[in-house]
């Protein structure tokens, strides 16, 4: 070989690896090249090693040439590596990026239903002028639902309140007749029997109807109780505490108005009424504790006087929350109660 194609040989290795290592696209590829280019059979290499057949001026020439031109080799493959391991990282950084700007998953949870909102709201007001909150049973005795509470059983009264009676074992021993309760007012009876005045109570819980269903009636609905026997208690009172509930519940702006009506348990008794919609809605019944109560109760009515009243749990919810058909509360529905 003359020195001209030795030249030659050593300039179209560099141009050639030039060209392709700028087109290397993976760690694969540049592998392939080092071997091509660098590897044992490579022809620089071979070239290095038929060095010792030249003549002397020509080691002088081409020995530092060809190993300088391995050096220089050797640094780009280097550096290809690295900036192939580079873009290998950012391209895993890119598919695990978490865009910290794009909107959240929606996660549905449970949350309360409406009638335990409310009830909750009530209890806390109630909590905070000193009633206490006690429950009572949803299976009851005739006693505690009604004849404790001045509602004999011929008395009239006891249409106003269909019941569902349970059935019971035809046996001797005299059970008593249970029943699903119709109303709340039980507690105040269990809850005399072993408590003496000063009492502040509210009961809140479920109770029975057997009656036909419609936009205002469900045969099973919520009633909160109240009872506070103290001294020198008047309607005044009822009325006051009434109040200060509705404001709470509802602001200043409500209109309540309360009405003569008869329930057997108080005298004198009266129905409450709240605006909703343009329209009067009957939302509780309350009256003073009759004294024949308080004597079953075991209170001394020449000391002691009270006032009670049962409000219906779904009609307040009904106004605060603006629904138009009791039966939704129960009824499962998502569509109804995702909007609490
Ligand atoms: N228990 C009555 C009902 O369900 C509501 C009621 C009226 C409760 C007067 C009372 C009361 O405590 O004093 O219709």
């Amino acid at each position: 070989m003359t020195v001209m194609d030795l030249q030659q040989k050593l300039e179209n290795i560099k141009k050639l690896f030039n060209q392709k290592i700028r087109d290397v696209k993976n760690l694969e590829v540049l592998e392939n090249l080092r071997v091509q280019f660098l590897g044992r059979k490579s022809e620089l290499v071979e070239f290095l090693k038929g060095i010792k057949n030249l003549t002397e001026e020509e080691k002088r020439k081409f020995g530092p040439v060809a190993n300088q031109l391995r050096r220089e080799m050797e640094k780009l493959m280097e550096d290809a590596k690295k900036s192939l391991k580079m873009r290998e990282v950012g391209k895993l950084m890119e598919k695990d990026r978490i865009d910290i700007s794009a909107p959240a998953k929606k996660i549905s949870q449970g949350h309360l239903h409406p009638l335990t909102l409310i009830q909750r709201k009530i209890e806390d007001i109630f909590q905070s002028i000193g009633f206490e909150v006690v429950e009572g049973p949803e299976i009851e005795t005739e006693y505690y639902n009604f004849n404790a509470l001045n509602i004999p059983a011929d008395h009239p009264a006891r249409e106003m309140q269909d019941t569902f009676w349970l059935q019971t074992p035809n046996s001797k021993l005299q059970t008593p007749k249970l029943l699903m309760r119709t109303q709340t007012s039980s507690v105040q009876i269990r809850y005399a029997e072993n408590h003496q005045p000063p009492i502040r109570i509210i009961s809140p819980g479920r109770v029975f109807r057997f009656e036909a269903t419609d936009q205002t009636h469900d045969i099973q609905f919520h009633q909160i109780e109240g009872l506070m026997i103290d001294k020198n208690i008047s309607l005044a009172n009822l009325k006051g505490v009434l109040e200060i509930l509705f404001k709470k519940l509802y602001g200043k702006g409500v209109e309540v108005r309360f009405r003569p009506s008869y329930f057997p348990f108080v005298e004198p008794g009266v129905e409450v009424d709240m605006k909703f919609r343009g329209k009067w809605m009957e939302i509780a019944g309350a009256g003073m504790v009759h004294p024949k109560v308080l004597n079953t109760m075991k209170i001394d009515s020449r000391i002691w006087q009270g006032f009670a009243f049962g409000m219906g749990l779904e009609r307040l919810a009904i106004i605060k929350y603006g629904i138009d058909d009791v039966r939704l509360f129960s009824s499962g529905d998502l569509r109804f109660l995702k909007q609490f």
